[in-house]
C-alpha cells in the first residue's frame, strides 16, 4: 500500500481485514467502503444465510480483486461493529442488558483477542477500528456516570483495567437486577447500551496502552468512533445521517497515513473528540 495525494492509504496487493455484523447497517457499509480500497474484507455475520445475502451484494458492486481467493495469511484491519442497543429504560431485565454487554462489550474484547494473532507484519502498521458511541463518554456533558470516583478512575490510565471495566458491569448488572438502578448513577439515556460503549472506549485505551511497544513493522494502531446518529435498523431508520455515510470516519480511520500515530484515541466527524 501506499500514501496518496489526499492522505489515504491505498492498498496494493494482499490485505486482508475482518468486519463484525456485515449483513446490514453500518457493518454492511463499512465492508463496502473498505473493499473500494482494495481491502479483501472477511464479513462474518452470526447468521449465515444473511452473511452470505450481504456477501452477495457486496459482490455485485465491488471489484473482483477484492474477492479473489487466496492464501492471505493474515489481516490488517478490524473493524469491531457488531452492536445492540434494545432501548428498554426502565423495563430493562437482566438478561437483556447482558446481552448488550456480551455483544458490545465482550464481543469486541474477544474478537481484539482472536484476532491479533492473525495480524500480518506491515511497514504502516495494522489497524483495529471500535465502532462505539458518543452516549459512552465517561464525562460527557450530558449522560454520564454519576458516581465520581469511578470515572475518576476509568479516565485515569493508571487506574484502568480490564477489572475494572468488568466490575462496573458487574455492578450495573445486579444493581438491574435488584431494580435498585437509578438515573443518578448510570447514564441517563440507554443505560446499557451507554455503559457498553463506555466499556468499549475505555477498552480502546488500554488496549492501545499495550500495543504501543509493539516493535516498526508489527505496530497494532486501535482507535474508536462514533458514527453520530445513523439510519439503520438500530435506531428504527430514524436519524440525520445515512447508513452510507455511517462509516466515514471508521473507513477514515482505517486507512490514515501511520505517521499521523493516532492510537488509542475517540474521534467523530474526522476528529478528536473527548472520552
Ligand atoms: N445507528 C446509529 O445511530 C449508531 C450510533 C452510534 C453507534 N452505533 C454503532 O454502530 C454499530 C452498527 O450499528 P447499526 O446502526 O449498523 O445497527 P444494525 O443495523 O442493527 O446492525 C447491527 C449489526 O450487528 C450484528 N449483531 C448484533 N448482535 C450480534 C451478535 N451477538 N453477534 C454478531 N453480530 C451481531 C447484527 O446482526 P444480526 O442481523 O444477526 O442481528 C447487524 O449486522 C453498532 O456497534 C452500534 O452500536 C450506531
Amino acid at each position: 500500500m501506499s500514501p496518496t495525494s489526499d492522505g489515504r492509504i491505498t492498498w496494493s496487493r494482499g490485505p486482508w481485514g475482518v468486519v463484525t455484523g456485515v449483513n446490514r447497517g453500518i457493518g454492511f457499509e463499512a465492508a463496502r467502503q473498505l473493499a473500494l480500497h482494495g481491502l479483501h474484507v472477511v464479513l462474518t455475520s452470526r447468521d449465515a444465510a444473511k452473511g452470505q445475502e450481504a456477501a452477495g451484494r457486496l459482490l455485485a458492486e465491488v471489484a473482483a480483486r477484492a474477492w479473489a481467493v487466496e492464501t492471505h495469511g493474515g489481516i490488517h484491519v478490524l473493524v469491531n461493529n457488531a452492536g445492540v442497543n434494545f432501548n428498554k429504560g426502565p423495563d430493562n431485565s437482566v438478561e437483556s442488558a447482558e446481552q448488550v454487554f456480551e455483544t458490545n462489550y465482550y464481543g469486541t474484547q474477544q474478537m481484539i483477542d482472536a484476532m491479533i494473532p492473525l495480524i500480518k507484519p506491515s511497514p504502516y502498521g495494522a489497524r483495529i477500528v471500535n465502532v462505539s458511541s458518543r452516549l459512552g463518554r465517561v464525562n460527557g456533558r450530558r449522560n454520564r456516570i454519576g458516581d465520581v470516583s469511578l470515572r475518576d478512575q476509568l479516565f485515569n490510565d493508571d487506574c484502568l483495567s480490564e477489572q475494572l471495566i468488568d466490575e462496573m458491569i458487574k455492578k450495573f448488572l445486579e444493581q438491574v437486577g435488584q431494580g435498585t438502578w437509578s438515573s443518578n448513577q448510570w447514564p441517563q439515556m440507554y443505560m446499557d447500551y451507554s455503559v457498553s460503549k463506555l466499556a468499549v472506549n475505555a477498552y480502546t485505551r488500554l488496549m492501545s496502552r499495550r500495543l504501543s511497544d509493539r516493535p516498526e513493522g508489527q505496530k497494532i494502531y486501535i482507535n474508536c468512533f462514533c458514527p453520530g446518529w445513523v439510519k439503520t435498523a438500530m435506531t428504527g431508520w430514524e436519524g440525520n445521517i445515512s447508513a452510507e455515510e455511517g462509516p466515514d470516519t471508521g473507513v477514515w480511520l482505517a486507512l490514515l497515513p501511520c505517521e499521523l500515530g493516532t492510537n488509542g484515541k475517540f474521534f467523530a466527524e474526522r476528529r478528536e473528540i473527548s472520552f
